[in-house]
């Protein structure tokens, strides 16, 4: 069965906090869990980099980090767990990918024009205190992505534009060397909350305004006492909307015990307790996963370990991605064959479709790009004679038939243009 890949990183610049429980480390978790999907986590500490020169609060972030996603559950048998550095490829593939990157994208890129345009305001020079690093910031997260080739890429509005800009690198590559890479596609959690900090602004490490994942009982305790409010007095009503307070409540509680605040709420409950009643159900979820947090915090071997572990799995795929990668710009062993000895490569460059049986005796096929590369998966059929129905009728009909087809097909993992492109080389070869 052909997956879909999920892939995220979270840079090693800071200490987790609720929001980014909320936001991204407990989402993650559960659809972790889903069936038929592949999921691939990692700790972006080349991205800290750019933000971070103490070396030691990098190092003691990924501990944070890496500690947190654990204790929450991530299991790392499950995914592939890792830390960028780990993966050599990673900066190598970025440099294929600076290479096919137009200047002017990265101008454009919303941190880096926001630091010129700051600079302007300020009368300095543009570039003023930008690192390359900051201005090459989309190239790496480009080459994160594209280098396991994931399909699905969660991550926060903010984000979005990045996404794009590895789709545009993997479609000029693409243009360049064949199809190499999957244009991934961004997905924003709609229902997932943003978190309001202690001052009802997005809970953020900018805003200083965080409250840590992982804070001792009495300190989280004492953070959630203050948490901004009105200044209503016990016995009137309180205003749900709008109340930091109350949304933070929602992003922990049931449906259940949401509708009863909000009662409490029209009751005139006093501010103090609802706060109690904040903190005794924020601890209620977080007090098991504090104490895993802890011991794994005393344990960075057995977390290291883990993610050593985890880069094996993740370079598994790097590494003979990568040397396919290399071979495709030229980037090769000068007795290697040149593909372009006619003959052989012409027939060789043909895409194809692929019959077989699968171990649970379903019968299946696929459409290959001449370098192999799956461009179209079907289901199991029960019978080889549906799935050669299927086939001669794309061979007939070409892309139009594909949309009669989709009941029949894994989700698209290529852009339906290079389908239908491969399905129309096919018939004029033939
Ligand atoms: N830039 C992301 C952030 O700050 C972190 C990140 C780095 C990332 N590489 C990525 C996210 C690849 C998704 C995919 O949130």
């Amino acid at each position: 069965m052909s997956t879909v890949r999920f892939l995220t990183g979270i840079t090693t610049s800071g200490t987790p906090h609720l929001g980014n429980y909320v936001g991204s480390i407990r989402p993650s978790v559960r659809a972790s869990l889903t069936v038929g999907v592949e999921s691939y986590y990692f700790l972006a500490d080349y991205h800290a980099l750019i933000k971070i020169d103490d070396p030691a609060r990098i190092q003691r972030s990924t501990l944070e980090i890496a500690a947190s996603w654990l204790a929450a559950g991530l299991d790392p048998e499950r995914v592939v767990f890792y830390r960028q550095s780990d993966v050599p490829e990673i900066p190598e593939l970025t440099w294929l990918l600076t290479c096919v990157t137009g200047k002017g994208v990265l101008n454009r890129a919303h941190a880096y024009k926001a630091a010129v345009d700051k600079n302007n305001a300020a009368n300095q020079d543009p570039d003023a205190d930008v690192t390359a690093g900051l201005f090459m910031y989309p190239v790496l997260m480009g080459a994160d992505i594209l280098m396991f080739n994931a399909h699905k890429v969660p991550v926060g509005r903010d984000q979005i534009q990045h996404i794009e800009m590895a789709r545009d690198m993997a479609n000029s590559f693409n243009h360049r060397y064949g199809e190499h890479f999957v244009p991934p596609q961004a997905v924003v959690e709609e229902s997932v909350a943003t978190l309001p900090g202690l001052d009802g602004r997005k809970m953020s490490k900018s805003y200083d305004n965080t409250i840590p994942l992982f804070a001792p009982r009495e300190q989280l305790k004492k953070l959630i006492a203050g948490i901004v409010t009105d200044s209503r007095m016990p016995g009137q009503p309180k205003e749900p909307e709008g109340s930091a307070l109350f949304q933070i409540y929602q992003a922990f509680a049931t449906e259940a015990e949401t509708s009863d605040l909000r009662k409490s709420f029209a009751d005139g409950i006093a501010w103090g307790d609802a706060k109690q009643l904040l903190f005794e159900r924020i601890d209620r979820e977080i007090a098991p996963m504090r104490e895993a947090y802890i011991d794994l915090i005393n344990h960075p071997a057995k977390i290291e370990t883990i993610l050593l572990a985890g880069a094996a799995k993740a370079r598994q795929r790097a590494t003979p991605f990568m040397a396919e990668l290399r071979h495709a710009v030229g980037l090769r062993k000068l007795v290697s064959q040149a593909p372009a000895s006619v003959g052989k490569a012409n027939k060789a460059a043909q895409p194809a479709f692929k019959q077989y049986r699968e171990s649970d005796g379903q019968f299946r096929f696929k459409l290959v790009d001449a370098h192999g590369k799956v461009l179209l998966q079907s289901l199991g059929f029960a019978a080889p004679k549906d799935a050669g129905q299927a086939i001669a009728l794309l061979q007939r009909e070409g892309i139009t038939a594909l949309s009669g087809l989709v009941s029949q097909l894994e989700p698209l993992a290529v852009e339906t243009a290079t389908i239908a492109a491969a399905l129309e080389q096919m018939a004029v070869a033939s």
